[in-house]
């Protein structure tokens, strides 16, 4: 159409967001190049605990977890919602493979760069194992899996990636997850607990400023690729903790009245002081919790594998 400009993705979700009566930002869009360099600093800080709780969880357990998933005779396949670099995965998958050497293996992640890295690793420490990437979003990707094709499955979805859902996407991806898997297939979620208020506030606000730097860069970014003169100084990165329903949630707040104006997409915001913008989700959950979610979606917990602090669970469903 003349006159118009094709939005990209990124650009019409951002609109969205800023223009919304409490405005919002999708925590997907952190993980440019320097959010994702950012995000890896913020996993190797000593406050930041799910990675190492969920990595000493495989690294220990990964044979009773194998044991209990029981491979049979036929055919298994393991399919994994964004495995990143893999690095807690491999360790299941070395497990599974040493009793299950005709495993299929099917990594679905957005960036096709990780699956290259992860196939590379893969082809060095199992060699035999058959992988069969998907790059793309997982929602569309799950589409495509529903109903099955008749090989047992296992999937994954690790690092409490389920906890940054809003409610509405958690439910389409429940749905999504309850219709590509069959009767006895498994899942193997992580899910960061309810633990001591101190301890999660502290991931999410560190005296490095790491989770500050990660929120900021986000407005960085919308500067960057929409022509935008956001002053990340004008801003205050605030972590808050309700331990009622697990929700930790992340806002960068006005601290004063501004307009930031987005060139590309001819757009001004107004922001008033102290208005704060709604960056991320990253629920906790307890045990029941869990086990409710699963059973509202057809599955039964088997287990739960949790880390000696107990402050994290990689749970084993099994679906009715
Ligand atoms: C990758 C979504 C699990 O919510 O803990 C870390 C992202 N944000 N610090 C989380 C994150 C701020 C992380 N997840």
């Amino acid at each position: 159409m003349p006159g118009t400009i094709e939005l990209t993705a990124f650009a019409k979700d951002t609109l969205k967001g800023l223009l919304a009566e409490e405005k919002y930002l999708l925590p997907k869009y952190f993980y440019d190049e320097r959010g994702s360099q950012i995000f890896c600093d913020i996993m190797r800080m000593p406050e930041y605990y799910p990675t190492s709780c969920e990595y000493e969880i495989f690294e220990q357990q990964s044979g009773a977890i194998c044991d209990m998933i029981e491979p049979g005779q036929g055919a298994l396949e393991v399919l994994e919602l964004g495995p990143g670099d893999g690095l807690k995965s491999r360790l299941f998958l070395k497990s599974l493979y040493g009793r299950k050497p005709d495993l299929g293996y099917v990594p679905v992640d957005i960036s096709a760069h990780a699956l290259q890295y992860l196939r590379c690793k893969l082809q060095d420490e199992l060699p035999g194992l058959q992988v069969n990437e998907k790059a793309g979003d997982f929602f569309h990707v799950m589409k495509q899996f529903a109903g099955g094709n008749g090989i047992s499955r296992v999937i994954l979805f690790l690092g409490s990636n389920i906890g940054n859902f809003y409610p509405e996407e958690k439910k389409n991806f429940l749905t999504l997850l309850s219709a590509m898997t069959n009767k006895g297939d498994k899942v193997l979620m992580g899910f960061d607990l309810k633990k001591s208020p101190t301890v999660i506030q502290n991931a999410y606000d560190d005296p490095a400023g790491n989770t500050r730097a990660f929120n900021l860069n986000h407005l960085l970014r919308i500067n960057r690729e929409l022509d935008g003169d956001f002053d990340p100084e004008a801003f205050e990165h605030c972590a808050s903790y309700d331990p009622v329903s697990g929700a930790m949630k992340s806002f960068l707040v006005s601290k004063k009245e501004q307009k930031v104006h987005l060139a590309r997409v001819d757009t001004t915001i107004v922001f008033h002081k102290w208005e704060p913008v709604y960056m991320e989700l990253s629920r906790k959950f307890s045990p029941a919790d869990i086990k409710k979610i699963a059973k509202d979606y057809g599955f039964n917990v088997l287990h739960h594998f949790t880390d000696q602090r107990n402050y994290f669970t990689v749970s084993l469903w099994v679906k009715d």
